[in-house]
């Protein structure tokens, strides 16, 4: 299975950035947390990390998964989530099912924007606030959703 996890703007030095609101791991600690939640299974998961800073190029990036039939998405559109049309354009249409994700527990800050997503409704869930353990464990419901033999 196939996944996609896919960072938006200012999500390029994770464990640097602010590491008081979102954490001090970097996406280096993916894999480990994947193993862990999936064990044995994780060998039937490929993940494939994309970051950029560009809004264009996200969508570039997607559209790209769209034509490779990528199996899922993890997506941190980061500030995007909050503010693009052209983002949740794009995953209305490519519908890989996609999972939101935040470092933070966007709901409890104090800016009032974070509380929404134009994304959400083109997403199967979304999971806030636990750092890197936030895209493992979108990992790992996407496996339940989509890859595991119950599924
Ligand atoms: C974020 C939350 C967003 O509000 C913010 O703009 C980010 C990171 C998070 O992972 O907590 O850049 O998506």
């Amino acid at each position: 299975m196939d996944i996609l996890v896919v960072n938006g703007p200012n999500l390029g030095y994770l464990g640097q950035r602010q590491p008081e609101v979102y954490g001090s791991q970097g996406m280096d600690a993916l894999p480990e947390l994947v193993q862990r939640l999936l064990g044995e299974n994780a060998r039937h998961v490929t993940l494939t990390l994309f970051q950029s800073n560009s809004e264009g190029t996200l969508i570039d990036r997607l559209e790209e998964a769209w034509k490779a039939n990528v199996h899922g998405l993890v997506l941190n559109a980061g500030a995007y989530t909050h503010t693009s049309l052209a983002l949740a354009d794009c995953l209305a249409w490519i519908r890989i099912p996609c999972v939101e994700v935040h470092l933070s527990n966007v709901h409890a800050r104090a800016s009032a924007i974070r509380h929404q997503s134009l994304i959400a409704r083109h997403c199967i869930g979304a999971i806030a606030g636990f750092g890197i353990m936030s895209y493992a464990l979108a990992v790992q419901a996407l496996w339940q959703r989509l890859g595991s033999p119950e599924a």
